[in-house]
């Protein structure tokens, strides 16, 4: 489909990643207070994983999905006077309508982008990123000496963790399910590194801690590793489940949090900021932390926006370490 001609992967049906299929699609001029804004590039995240199958029933159908992209302005609507035609931004919306070429957005949704943090990056990190600094800022603050359990340290968000993690002078543990994936993980930060589906990890921690424990466990992997980061908190420790990449984490006792006074969250990076004004805030923040080398994402892996299927096969790879991004026509 030529670029000028607005189009979107819109889903009409649930199902396997063959529904995700592109179409035309008719866009008004931008409203009072909106931008149009034409992507370069889309994220693509597991929610959008959950969105295509139906097991989230969060987007109406038929409806755009995708969270995240970046682009230019090529429009403003009535009374936007803060952000320019040509200007680049990124945006981050449980409203979705990620997966187009072109999308009309309230202008405070836009998050402007500084030099030195590339479309790719921000499409492919915006939502990650935000996900690391709230895990490591502000649902457990880091604090220099603090033992940290980081699961999945080579994954998307499992990197950025570690790259904070290091910058806030923790002790970083991260677990990894390959000896490559060790290497990112190192290279990420990470202090130790095991390699959890050949060792037991929670002996490994208990070895390292000196039997005290861990201060905070950051576990999105979730069914296979949530009662061992439970086994691995020191007293009054902190797990914090923020996914589950292997499954969901099953039924479980409250008691079982009594025996060392343990704390349980279980965030989402949507309850991280309370407006569009919190959200600017904490974006200018990570994209700073791009921008000063705190935080690297390796290029992401492209493809194009009318394969978004493809890209969702791939995404289901346990030896990918890349993240995607679409790229309209
Ligand atoms: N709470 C929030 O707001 C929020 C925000 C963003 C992401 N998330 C969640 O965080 C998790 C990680 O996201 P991400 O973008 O960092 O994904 P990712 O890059 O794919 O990382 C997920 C990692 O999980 C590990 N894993 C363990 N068991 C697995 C299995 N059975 N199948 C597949 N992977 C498995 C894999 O690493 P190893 O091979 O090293 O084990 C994989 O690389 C996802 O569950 C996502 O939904 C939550």
């Amino acid at each position: 489909m030529p670029a000028s001609t607005p189009h979107a992967i819109v889903l009409r049906e649930f199902g396997d990643p063959a529904v995700l299929r592109a179409e035309p699609i008719a866009l008004a001029p931008p409203g009072p207070g909106e931008v149009r804004v034409r992507h370069t590039a889309i994220g693509v995240n597991f929610h959008d994983v959950y969105v295509r199958s139906g097991l989230y029933k969060t987007l109406a159908l038929p409806g755009i999905p995708g969270l995240e992209a970046a682009g230019v302005i090529e429009a403003l609507g009535e009374g936007v006077t803060d952000l320019q035609v040509g200007q680049r931004v990124a945006w981050l919306t449980r409203a979705y309508g990620g997966y187009a070429s072109h999308r009309n957005l309230p202008a405070e949704l836009a998050l402007p982008l500084p030099d030195g943090v590339s479309e790719r990056t921000a499409a492919s990190s915006l939502l990650k990123a935000l996900t690391a600094y709230d895990l490591t800022h502000q649902v457990h603050a880091l604090r220099a000496g603090d033992w940290v359990l980081n699961h999945a340290s080579a994954g998307g968000v499992g990197q950025l963790v570690a790259q904070y993690g290091r910058h806030l002078g923790a002790t970083v543990i991260g677990t990894v399910g390959s000896a490559a994936k060790a290497e990112i993980a190192r290279a990420c930060g990470c202090d130790h590194v095991i390699l959890y589906r050949d060792e037991d990890f929670v002996a490994r921690v208990q070895a390292l801690t000196a039997g005290r424990g861990v201060d905070v466990a950051y576990d999105a992997v979730g069914q296979t590793t949530f009662m061992g980061s439970l086994a691995s908190l020191a007293q009054r420790g902190h797990l914090v489940n923020y996914g589950q990449s292997s499954g969901p984490v099953p039924p479980f006792e409250v008691s079982a949090l009594m025996p060392k006074s343990v704390s349980l969250t279980r965030p989402s990076v949507f309850s991280a900021y309370r407006n569009p004004a919190e959200l600017r805030t904490l974006a200018t923040r990570v994209f700073a932390d791009f921008a000063a080398g705190v935080l690297r994402a390796d290029a992401p892996q492209t493809f194009a926006l009318a394969e978004a299927g493809r890209a969702h096969e791939a995404l289901a790879s346990r030896d990918r370490t890349q993240a995607l991004v679409l790229i309209p026509d």
